[in-house]
């Protein structure tokens, strides 16, 4: 087990005594979680093999889902990548640094298994002070999937990150909460219309505003498991953002949904089980005998988004069995929430399948 060194850095300005300490780290091949606006990400140099390496092993990630890589530079994509598309010059200046993940077809530099063997290459530039001093400092690209162990909710405060990693990464720096909450969309340039494979912080509606018509992978939407060839983005293969609990997504109008829920929470408990809700402002007092925690208002959709993953977690420290969540809407920040939902929703996997 190793020692995790545990920093707390100001977010807006970083100690550069600690962010050196840190890229020291990153440049001899360790580990370091850092934050993001997003989420925390587990960082480490992209172009070292063995480092990338290290970094699928302390996740317990499987081998063929490729980490994002993060840059500070707009410039640097040219050396990571063979063509960049007129379409991702103005994506860049409209939307980086923020959490816009962009797919290329990647340069030889990038080793094998930072991009798990694929043709192309992942690259964003986070919107965060810490990520951005951070990345600067080592000199080099920063290959960060989010800092959680892989299967788990993604951690939006360094609390998470460290119930999750501590003992197996290097350093966690400590900015406190991220702003955003779920991860960055993942658009692939490398076909035309461009693909959204993973929605987030940044929403269709943005980016059809910005560069017209924009298709969403089949799989956005749908809570379905694929395999092999149907996956696109090696990271819709797996079941994802869940807590140890089994989660049911319970989708529709509002007014329908809420004796739905109240029917199943009754049923669950009857059967000896603990039951958890996850529901919004306006509904949080409608279920006044389980264990109820509110996202949010439910319009405010950022607020939503901003609240999923930490109230995921809390659920597992109140070892709830089963958390019954309200759906949202699939209009802006609400189609990455969803999306979050109906993967984390289902059955719990066999331990062997998906750590
Ligand atoms: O907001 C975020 O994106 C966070 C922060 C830390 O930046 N990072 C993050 O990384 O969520 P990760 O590794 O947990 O998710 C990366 C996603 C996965 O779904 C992966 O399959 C996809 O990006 N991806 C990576 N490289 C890809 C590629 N070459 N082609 C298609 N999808 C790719
Ligand atoms: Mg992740």
């Amino acid at each position: 087990m190793k020692k995790t060194l545990l920093m707390k850095v100001d977010p807006f300005e970083p100690d550069p005594q600690k962010i050196r300490a840190a890229a020291k780290l990153i440049k001899s091949g360790g580990l370091v979680a850092f934050p993001t606006e997003t989420v925390y990400g587990l960082g480490a140099d992209a172009l070292n093999a063995k480092a990338v390496s290290a970094l699928f092993a302390a996740k317990k990630r499987p081998l063929d889902n490729p980490p994002i890589v993060h840059i500070a530079e707009a410039e640097d994509v040219l050396s990571l990548t063979t063509y960049v598309p007129d379409i991702a010059h103005k994506l860049m200046n409209l939307f980086w640094p923020g959490p816009l993940t962009l797919i290329f077809k990647h340069s030889e530099v990038v080793p094998d298994v930072t991009v798990a063997g694929l043709n192309t290459v992942a690259i964003r530039m986070p919107r965060h002070n810490v990520a951005l001093a951070l990345i600067k400092e080592s000199r080099c690209p920063i290959a960060a999937p989010s800092a959680n162990l892989s299967g788990k909710p993604s951690p939006t405060n360094a609390q998470h990150v460290w119930t999750d990693l501590n003992g197996r990464i290097d350093a966690i720096l400590d900015s406190g909460q991220t702003h955003v909450g779920i991860e960055s969309t993942v658009l692939d340039l490398t076909v035309s219309p461009p693909q959204i494979l993973r929605p987030g912080g940044i929403s269709h509606e943005a980016l059809t505003a910005a560069i017209g018509e924009v298709n969403l992978n089949p799989t956005v939407k749908g809570g379905r498991i694929l395999t092999g060839e149907q996956a696109r983005s090696p990271g819709m293969k797996y079941r994802h953002y869940a807590p140890e609990a089994e989660i049911v997504l319970i989708e529709g109008h509002i007014k329908e949904v809420l004796p739905r829920i109240s029917e199943l929470a009754e049923s669950y408990t009857n059967k000896g089980k603990s039951v958890g809700i996850l529901a919004t402002d306006e509904t949080q007092k409608l279920y006044p005998a389980f264990v109820v925690k509110s996202l949010g208002k439910r319009d405010n959709l950022e607020e939503i988004a901003h609240n999923l993953f930490k109230r995921l977690r809390e659920f597992d420290s109140e070892k709830v069995d089963i958390i019954i969540a309200e759906g949202f809407p699939f209009k802006g920040l609400g189609l990455a929430v969803m999306n979050r939902l109906r993967k984390a929703s289902g059955k719990k996997p066999s331990k062997k399948i998906h750590s």
